[in-house]
């Protein structure tokens, strides 16, 4: 199975995992990225099965409503069973890395209100510490050049993601070369600089449950 397949695959894990608890009143809330869209794709399947949604970024929404799927925004929702959603790493803590493709902060946001975070990644996100992948931190355009220097002082080498804006109007800042070891004192420290908004660690609320996608199959890892 080649990548494009075990994302596919244990994004149809991901719904058969939801799928025998959702009611019709449950909204659920999606997340962003190429494994995120085919969960969208299976969820598609079972739309009559529950309310509706809230997505974690425009293009979501705009995939989950081209599939007839309602999407709500999230301060009318009292409440989210589940949220669904890739990474771009993972340990065997389920502590994360996301924001590779810039939806970090609405997807801490929709993460932080569910009730069960459900993460869907194929294997080759799995490592022993978190860090290879560059860390994304969202930022106000006019604290860049703080921010930066902020980071570089924390032992990071931070880059500016060139020509991305996200959804927020606001720029991204990838961390090349930081220590992750001790991720959740790590997401603290990079919060308390002033003009962060968010970064990409997903330590303090880890996922509640890994499906990993693997050549034998998808494990699930609690
Ligand atoms: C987007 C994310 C994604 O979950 C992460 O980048 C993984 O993406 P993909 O499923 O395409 O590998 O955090 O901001």
């Amino acid at each position: 199975m080649n990548q494009d397949q075990l994302k596919e695959a244990v994004a149809k894990a991901a719904l058969d995992y939801i799928h025998p608890k959702l009611s019709e009143d449950s909204i659920i809330g999606v997340g962003t990225g190429s494994t995120a869209n085919y969960f969208i794709d299976a969820l598609a399947t079972i739309k009559t099965s529950f309310d509706g949604t809230v997505a974690s970024s425009e293009a979501t929404a705009e995939r989950l409503k081209s599939h007839g799927i309602p999407v709500y925004e999230l301060n009318t929702v009292p409440h989210l069973e589940f949220y669904i959603d890739g990474a771009d790493e993972t340990n065997d803590r389920l502590e994360l890395i996301k924001g590779g493709g810039g939806a970090l902060t609405r997807e801490k946001i929709v993460a932080a209100v569910a009730q069960e975070f459900v993460c869907i990644v194929d294997d080759t996100k799995m490592v022993d510490i978190l860090g290879e992948f560059p860390l994304p931190i969202e930022v106000l355009p006019m604290a860049r050049s703080h921010v930066a220097r902020e980071l570089v002082k924390l032992g990071g080498d931070p880059v500016y993601r060139e020509g991305f804006v996200t959804d927020n109007g606001n720029i991204i800042l990838d961390i090349h070369n930081m220590d992750l070891s001790a991720p959740i004192s790590v997401e603290e420290r990079i919060n308390q600089i002033t003009g962060v908004v968010t970064n990409g660690l997903f330590a303090c609320r880890p996922a509640n449950v890994l499906l990993m996608g693997t050549a034998e199959g998808v494990k699930t890892i609690t």
